[in-house]
């Protein structure tokens, strides 16, 4: 394999709604994971939905910039997908109500597909961007939303290539970088030198989700 980071297109977003599933891996995924069953039935809608509402996010957002890790031995086949923001000042991000559903309102009964936990992800959401001013210093800095690997092609550096990109992008500016981490991936960020500023809990167990 010989991967490499590079700007991904709104067309790259159009062609990973086909990526999915078992055995291609999910190249696109929600925010919150836990918000949508787990199940091979809803791959495809999964999938659609998610590479959706982030193409609605680089069309309109200006500080949003998407990378893809491309395999160049492959035919440049995309195996892991970044979100990157250049915020001119800290959590006062503009276009939030992009991180819900896209361009639709979080309350248009068409934002969200039948079966993804709506409740869940929205206060999940509404939570942790509440928050990211107790622990986000303002001004000039990058931050890194969301990352994913497709499942086959885990274990090789391609989320290592994405953080480099943005560290790299943070280092020319001369700002700090930021992310949020779920549990499993802090010893990922900590060995591309992210430090743990704040730990913070949001207990999922009563809204029917599998979590
Ligand atoms: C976390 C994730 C992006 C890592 O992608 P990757 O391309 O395999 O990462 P790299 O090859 O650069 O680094 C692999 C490291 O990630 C760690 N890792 C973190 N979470 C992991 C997970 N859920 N599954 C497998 N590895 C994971 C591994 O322990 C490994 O560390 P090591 O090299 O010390 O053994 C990928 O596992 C993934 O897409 N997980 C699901 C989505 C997710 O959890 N995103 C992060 C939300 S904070």
């Amino acid at each position: 394999m010989k991967l490499e980071a590079q700007l991904a297109s709104p067309a790259d977003l159009e062609k990973a709604k086909t990526i999915y599933g078992a055995d291609k891996g999910d190249l696109c995924a929600p925010l919150l994971r836990a918000a949508w069953p787990e199940t091979e039935a809803n791959a495809q809608a999964r999938a659609e939905w998610s590479c959706q509402q982030q193409k609605e996010y680089l069309e309109n957002d200006p500080t949003c910039r998407f990378i893809k890790v491309v395999d160049r031995d492959a035919d440049d086949e995309m195996i892991a997908f970044g979100r990157w923001h250049r915020y001119p000042d800290g959590p006062g991000m503009t276009h939030l109500n992009l991180e819900y559903a896209g361009l639709k309102d979080r309350d248009d009964p068409a934002a969200f597909p039948p079966e993804f936990g709506k409740a869940l992800y929205c206060d999940f959401l509404d939570k942790v961007l509440a928050d990211r001013p107790d622990w986000m210093d303002r001004g000039l800095c990058w931050v890194l939303t969301t990352i994913q690997t497709r499942a086959p092609f885990r274990g090789n550096g391609a989320a290592g290539l994405i953080l480099q990109w943005g560290l790299e992008q943070a280092a020319k500016d001369g700002v700090p970088a930021f992310l949020e981490a779920g549990e499993k991936a802090v010893g990922l960020y900590k060995k591309h030198g992210f430090k743990v500023v704040k730990v913070e809990e949001f207990d999922w167990s009563s809204y029917g989700q599998p979590g």
